[in-house]
Parts: C-alpha cells; sequence; structure tokens
C-alpha cells in the first residue's frame, strides 16, 4: 500500500479555510488531519465541532480526527455525525479504552489510538487486533512546528512488529515533526500514514510539497 499524507489543518490559514482545504482536495494528499484541543489533555486550545464542519462543507478526502481531549467517550457520536471517518483517542485520555475503541467502530469510524512520546507501545497489546490505525506522537501533543523526537523510530518498528502477529493491516501514523528529511526512515521503521502540518503549509508550494512527500519510496539498499 502506497503511504497515507495527512495534511494538518492546524497549520492552516483559519482566515482563508476554505482556500486551504481546496488546496487539500486538489493536491495528492489523502485525508484530512484535524487536531482537536481542549486545553486540559494538552496545553493549548485548537477548535471543535464548529470548525470541524466548516472542513467538512469543501473536503472531499477522509476527515483523520486526532482527539486531544480528556474523556473523549462523550464526543464519539458527535465526531462521528460531524464527518469523521478516523477517530483517534489518547491511549493516556482513556479509562476504559476498550470501550472507547468500541464505541468508534459502532458509530461507523476506523478506530484508532494515539500514544504519547513517553508511552511504549506494548500497552496496545491487548487491544492492537481491534484498531484500524495506531498514531505514534512524534513531538509531545499541543502544537505545530516542533522537532521530531527520534525514540519514535524505535516505537514504530517495534509496533510494526507487534502488529505483524495479530493484525498486519494496521495504519501506523506518525504525528509531529514529519517532512521530507526523515519520512523515508520512518516508511522504512514500518510507519505508512504520516501528519504534515508545517512542512505543508510553510512551504513555498504546499501542493509540490505533499506530491513529494508521496513521492518517497524507501531504497532496496535499506531493506
Ligand atoms: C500536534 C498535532 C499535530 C501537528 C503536527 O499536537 O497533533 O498534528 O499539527 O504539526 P507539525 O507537522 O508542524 O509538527
Ligand atoms: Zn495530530
Amino acid at each position: 500500500m502506497k503511504h497515507i499524507i495527512a495534511p494538518s489543518i492546524l497549520a492552516a490559514d483559519f482566515a482563508n479555510l476554505q482556500r486551504d482545504c481546496e488546496m487539500i482536495n486538489e493536491s495528492e494528499a489523502d485525508w484530512f488531519h484535524i487536531d482537536v484541543m481542549d486545553g486540559v489533555f494538552v496545553p493549548n486550545i485548537s477548535f471543535g465541532f464548529p470548525v470541524l464542519a466548516a472542513v467538512k462543507k469543501y473536503a472531499k478526502k477522509p476527515l483523520d480526527v486526532h482527539l486531544m481531549i480528556i474523556n473523549p467517550e462523550k464526543y464519539i457520536d458527535e465526531f462521528a455525525k460531524s464527518g469523521a471517518s478516523i477517530i483517534t483517542v489518547h491511549y493516556e485520555a482513556c479509562v476504559h479504552l476498550h470501550r472507547t475503541i468500541q464505541m468508534i467502530k459502532a458509530a461507523g469510524c476506523k478506530a484508532s489510538v494515539a500514544l504519547n512520546p513517553h508511552t511504549p507501545v506494548n500497552v496496545l497489546k491487548d487491544v492492537l487486533a481491534d484498531l484500524d490505525m495506531v498514531l505514534i506522537m512524534s513531538v509531545n501533543p499541543g502544537f505545530g512546528g516542533q522537532q521530531f523526537i527520534p525514540q519514535s523510530f524505535v516505537k514504530i518498528s517495534e509496533l510494526r512488529q507487534m502488529a505483524n502477529a495479530v493484525n498486519p493491516n494496521l495504519i501506523i501514523e506518525v504525528d509531529g515533526g514529519v517532512g521530507l528529511v526523515n519520512i523515508e526512515s520512518l516508511i522504512h521503521a514500518g510507519a505508512n500514514a504520516f501528519v504534515a502540518g508545517n512542512a505543508v503549509f510553510a512551504a513555498p508550494d504546499p501542493v509540490e510539497m505533499i506530491a513529494d512527500l508521496k513521492k518517497v519510496t524507501i531504497n532496496t539498499h535499506q531493506i
């Protein structure tokens, strides 16, 4: 499967959201990545349902909704009704993670769990077979434009090995500090979906940057 590129709306120009959504529609991007922050789980507040509805109005590609909020189970149905295709909840925010995963699936969405940089991948062992995706946070969640944490490579490799045994179709998404400098090594480690905020929106030509990120393949000498 060709890897997935999901530009993060957090880095878009909110005063020109329609223009930026149309740019993503016209590009080779696969998904819209939507970062919802509550100011409690993370030290930042981004946006909620009204902005999601505005994106949904123009987006012609699946919405990959990343919930950086406490008690995400309270809002799963509303995010599903607002047009989310994939819903990611944080392991660190869910007391009854198994139940929350089932709620996401019952709402008709693909279920995904995110791990903060300090959370080891083996905590997902008993739910891995139920998941469509795992999101590896390669920065501490809360802000765009941060520096990639190299330990993420080890986590991705470990997770891919775990998934090969029980869920070979698992999508491994990497979020934070992803760009042309590290995407090839991340694919090599076993990831196959990439969030890109700054890399795309700070580029002189975002459509071209998305095409460049999409074009990357692993060199056979690395295998
Ligand atoms: C960080 C968010 C990311 C962010 C990535 O908390 O989850 O999705 O937008 O931005 P960049 O690609 O700029 O690191
Ligand atoms: Zn995100």
